[in-house]
Formats: C-alpha cells, sequence, structure tokens
C-alpha cells in the first residue's frame, strides 16, 4: 500500500547521524528539539510525570539526555488537559532534555483485565473509575501532542509474543492502518511520531511490516511485541531480522528491553535505543545491578558489614558516598535506601550504553564483549 504523504515538515531537521559501525553495531547521534542522544541509548523509564526515586538534576549529573513517560498512566493523573496547562511534560517534570511518550496501547494490554482490541482503537477499564474507555489512536495522538515529548509512539495492536495463528498477522496490518491514522492526526511539528513493528516472532509478518512502515517513518523506528516470556534465542532472531530489514538511515528503538546481556546483544545487532523499568524497578526491591556477577540483593544478611560501595569502579553519587553496609542497614525502612540504590542503577546502565558506544567507535566490540561476558558470568572474587 501506499505511504500519505501529509506528514508535517520539520520532523525532517530531526536527524540521525551514524558515526561509526562494528559489525552490524551503530554508533550514532540522535538530534531532537531537547537535546543530542548518543546512541545506543538506554532510556530510563518514568510514570505519572516522575521518575521514582530520582530527581532531573541527578539524572542532568549523569549525563542521561531522553526519558520514556507513560502516556496510560498521564491520560488519567494528572490528565493531559493538565500536563498542557502546566506548559507540558517537560516543564512539569523539571526535565529540559528529551522525552518519550509511549502510546498507551501496550499498558492496557498489560494492566487491564477487561481490555479488547477492534479497529476502532483499544477498550478498557479505567483503573480509576472503572468504566469502559475508548482509545483510538487519534485519542492518543491527542494525548501525546498535549504532553508534548519529543518523540510519541504509535497507537500499535499489541499481543502476546506467544500468540499464534491468524491473529498475529491481523494485528500487524492493524498497527500499519493505525499509524496512518496516527500519522493523519499528528499536526505538531516539533514532534517525531515512531511506527512501531509487530509480527510476533515470524519473520516472514516482521518483514513485510519493516518494509510497510519504513515507508511511513521519518525519524526512527521501533521494534515492538517482544520481551513478553519468548525465548532469548527467538528474541535476539527477531531484532536481527527487524534490523536487517530496516533501512539504516532510522534509529531502532527496541522497547521493553533493559537487562544488560540484552542491551549488549540487540546494540552488537544493530539496534539504537531500549527502554526499561528494570533498572528503577529492581532498586525499589533492595537489588543493585553491578558488573561482576550482575546483581547483589542488598537485603541480605551478608552485607551487614561490607564497608564497600556497591561497585568499587562505579562513580555514581551512591558509590562515592555509601557503603553496602549503611544500604542494606536502611533498605525497608527509609525510602533513601531505594533512592541510593536506583540512582546506582541508572548510572550503570548509562555507563554500560557508554562503554557499548564507545567500543562501536575503537572498533572493539569483541574486546568488550569478552569483558563484559566475563565479568557477569565469571568467577567473582
Ligand atoms: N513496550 C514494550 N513493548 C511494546 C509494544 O510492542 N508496543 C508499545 N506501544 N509499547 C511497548
Ligand atoms: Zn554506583
Amino acid at each position: 500500500s501506499e505511504a500519505p504523504q501529509n506528514l508535517p515538515k520539520c520532523q525532517a531537521e530531526m536527524r540521525f547521524d551514524v558515526l561509526a559501525k562494528a559489525g552490524l553495531a551503530r554508533r550514532g547521534q540522535l538530534f531532537l528539539p531537547h537535546s543530542v542522544v548518543e546512541t545506543p541509548v538506554f532510556m530510563p523509564v518514568g510514570t505519572q510525570g516522575t521518575m521514582k526515586g530520582i530527581l532531573p538534576e541527578q539524572l542532568i549529573d549523569m549525563d542521561c539526555r531522553i526519558l520514556l513517560c507513560n502516556t496510560y498512566h498521564l491520560g488519567h493523573r494528572p490528565g493531559h488537559k493538565k500536563v498542557q496547562k502546566a506548559g507540558g511534560l517537560h516543564k512539569m517534570m523539571n526535565w529540559p532534555r528529551s522525552i518519550l511518550t509511549d502510546s498507551g496501547g501496550f499498558q492496557m494490554v498489560s494492566l487491564s483485565k477487561l481490555m479488547t482490541i477492534d479497529e476502532t482503537g483499544v477498550n478498557f477499564e479505567s483503573p480509576h473509575t472503572g468504566e469502559m474507555m475508548e482509545l483510538p489512536p487519534e485519542k492518543s495522538i491527542e494525548i501525546q501532542q498535549a504532553l508534548g515529548a519529543d518523540i510519541m509512539m504509535q497507537l500499535d495492536h499489541v499481543i502476546h509474543v506467544l500468540t499464534t495463528g491468524d491473529v498475529v498477522q491481523e494485528a500487524m496490518h492493524r498497527s500499519i492502518r493505525w499509524l496512518d491514522r496516527c500519522n493523519i492526526a499528528h499536526t505538531r511539528d516539533d514532534q517525531a511520531l515512531f511506527p512501531i513493528l509487530q509480527g510476533g516472532l515470524n519473520l516472514e509478518l516482521r518483514a513485510e511490516c519493516a518494509a510497510e512502515m519504513a515507508k511511513r517513518a521519518r525519524v526512527g523506528i521501533a521494534i515492538g511485541g517482544l520481551s513478553g516470556g519468548e525465548e532469548k534465542s527467538q528474541f535476539w532472531r527477531v531484532v536481527a531480522a527487524c534490523c536487517a530489514a530496516l533501512p539504516p538511515h532510522l534509529p531502532r528503538y527496541v522497547m521493553g528491553v533493559g537487562f544488560a546481556v540484552d542491551l549488549v546483544i540487540c546494540s552488537l545487532l544493530g539496534a539504537d535505543m531500549f527502554d526499561c523499568v528494570f533498572p528503577t524497578r529492581t532498586a525499589r526491591f533492595g537489588t543493585a545491578l553491578v558488573r561482576k556477577g550482575g546483581q547483589l540483593s542488598l537485603n541480605q544478611k551478608r552485607f551487614e558489614d561490607d564497608f564497600r560501595p556497591i561497585d568499587e569502579k562505579c562513580e555514581c553519587d551512591t558509590c562515592k558516598n555509601y557503603t553496602r553496609a549503611f544500604i542494606h542497614s536502611v533498605i525497608n525502612k527509609e525510602t533513601i535506601g531505594c533512592h541510593l540504590i536506583t540512582v546506582h542503577n541508572i548510572k550503570h546502565q548509562l555507563d554500560l550504553m557508554a562503554d557499548v558506544r564507545k567500543s562501536i567507535e575503537l572498533d572493539q566490540v569483541e574486546i568488550f564483549l569478552n569483558n563484559f561476558l566475563s565479568d557477569v558470568y565469571g568467577p567473582i572474587d
């Protein structure tokens, strides 16, 4: 089918430059209205207009350039009209750099029991009033335009990744039709709109979807419908196939990916952007991310007298100033325990991506991969 041509002009000024390549991996820069994003990038996730357990100032100190916010939550509380009155999401959050908003469909699939989808849009039960509400693609764009993020996501038809049969194909084709409706509803020229590839684990469907959506994409494109309990090998194979089917000039955003090994593998397969609640959510459960062994559960009694920082090599404010023993002693008692681990975990994730970028620039991804794997899976001293 033909891609419609009525697309806002200024999206063209947002651009993606590939600075270096190593194998399939790309080191790039994405120019957005509120920042230049160095890729491959990990985007921390906020809900309801705040980052949990960390302040914007602290994220700026870490040189974080872009955050993801969920439209689903913001549409209800405080409500997109209120956010618009407050001057938009950037102002409301006191975050001057880039923001990406998700369209809402995925959150409904994962949060709403009574959710149904038809050609009109997503129907879901309001978490606050209990009444049934409709989210058509046009409404998702209206909400996201009121929020004013640098990047908006199309409303897509998300199905569980292990679904088989005709629904996989139908949801993929519907996502293409919804993309066209989103494009028509999209009028603000200072926001980019990313399509989202669907097609489950079927590589032919993914390639077909990539070809159709690439025609309609201007600034970047996302790979959706993954990270839902499929085998790693299948997940990586779909990412590889999508990256291979997409044009090189668009950044490729793999949605919902945040485990270190997946960030590394997907970057090396040619993906450029990632987001996940994992580092912040796991922090709230007392788990710190570290290079050696991957994770430390600071709830454990063995940290009672451990006066080392979370990670000796980390330069975050937590590791500079606090010990594992201190954090262990305040976990579950004081919210400061969560804050300290959240600060560390986000810095850890941003540092990992900085290392990935450096290794691509220096054409040393093999050395990087060796070191990374022996740190995570090798013996711990
Ligand atoms: N977050 C993680 N996966 C997805 C997806 O497939 N679609 C959307 N809209 N958000 C996601
Ligand atoms: Zn740290």
